[in-house]
């Protein structure tokens, strides 16, 4: 598939999340039903990094995928549904009886760890190092992010089970699959251009790749997230068949085993934290 034709098929694809969808969801059926506790640092943690879309856009537009108008008209859709994601996590915690901050973003990112701006300094000198290669391993990058938040997603209404964030929660992961679909599509182009950009992307992946949101929020975060929603045999093997299996499909990628070690060392880390 060309790169113009998976956009026209991406914009084909109305949103999940319309304005009907939004206005009909039981907000006041909310308080009907309890959550385990344990979920709510998962919600703010979800609702944080969907709202720090905001930080990757503005960091992408300099880098040259940025630059690429098929892209780049991606991206406008992509931040501001992921935006919304964020707001309506908020709103359901609110509904839920656990009241976040009015300035909950302000504060948010005043929170991210100092080295997160090494990481920023570090972005550049890599996208500058790849050149144009750069949008393979973004595009793949993005996929392994998008395929792995939907599972997160996924495992979250499975296991919390509150019928009317489940609802909210499926409207979101209708809009990830829109992304996923987005990212492997342009990705797989971008990565069978050469060889040169498979063996760069699975590179920087294999060395560098982190879960969703690591980085912007401290490890411990992270770890706490993977192992609540993907502890037991049945959360680490959906995310080998419906993440990493997915990235090993991906030109470049064969056999790698990259997503389920690293998922498999947060949620043992994660398990530790929590023993001692
Ligand atoms: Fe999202
Ligand atoms: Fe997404």
């Amino acid at each position: 598939m060309r790169e113009e034709v998976i956009l026209q098929q991406y914009n084909k694809q109305t949103r999940a999340l319309s304005k009907e969808f939004v206005d009909a969801i039981p907000w006041k059926d909310v308080s009907k039903y309890t959550i385990d506790e344990k979920f709510i640092p998962v919600l703010v943690y979800m609702r944080d990094v969907e709202a720090f879309t905001d930080i990757y856009y503005k960091e992408l537009l300099r880098t040259p995928t940025g630059k690429d108008p098929i892209i780049r008209k991606f991206m406008d859709r992509w931040q501001v549904e992921e935006l919304q994601h964020a707001a309506l996590l908020d709103r359901f915690l609110n509904e839920a009886g656990f009241p976040t901050s009015k300035q909950w973003y302000d504060e948010a990112r005043a929170k991210i760890p100092a080295s997160y701006s090494l990481q920023k300094f570090i972005q550049p000198f890599i996208t500058n190092l790849v050149g144009k290669r750069f949008s393979a391993v973004h595009m793949t990058w993005g996929a392994i992010q998008e395929l792995s938040t939907l599972q997160g997603y996924k495992r979250l209404w499975e296991t919390a089970n509150h019928p009317v964030l489940t609802h909210i929660l499926k409207g979101i992961a209708a809009e990830e699959s829109i992304h996923i679909f987005f990212y492997r599509n342009i990705a797989k182009v971008k990565l069978e251009e050469s060889d040169f950009s498979q063996r760069i992307a699975r590179y920087l992946v294999e060395k560098f790749w982190t879960p969703v949101g690591q980085g912007t929020k401290p490890e411990e975060d992270t770890n706490y997230v993977i192992k609540t929603l993907f502890e037991g045999e049945d959360g680490l093997a959906a995310v080998d068949k419906n993440v990493n299996h997915s990235l090993a499909l991906l030109p470049g990628f064969e056999n790698t085993t990259k997503v389920t070690d690293r998922i498999a060392e947060a949620i043992s880390a994660g398990q530790a934290a929590q023993a001692a």
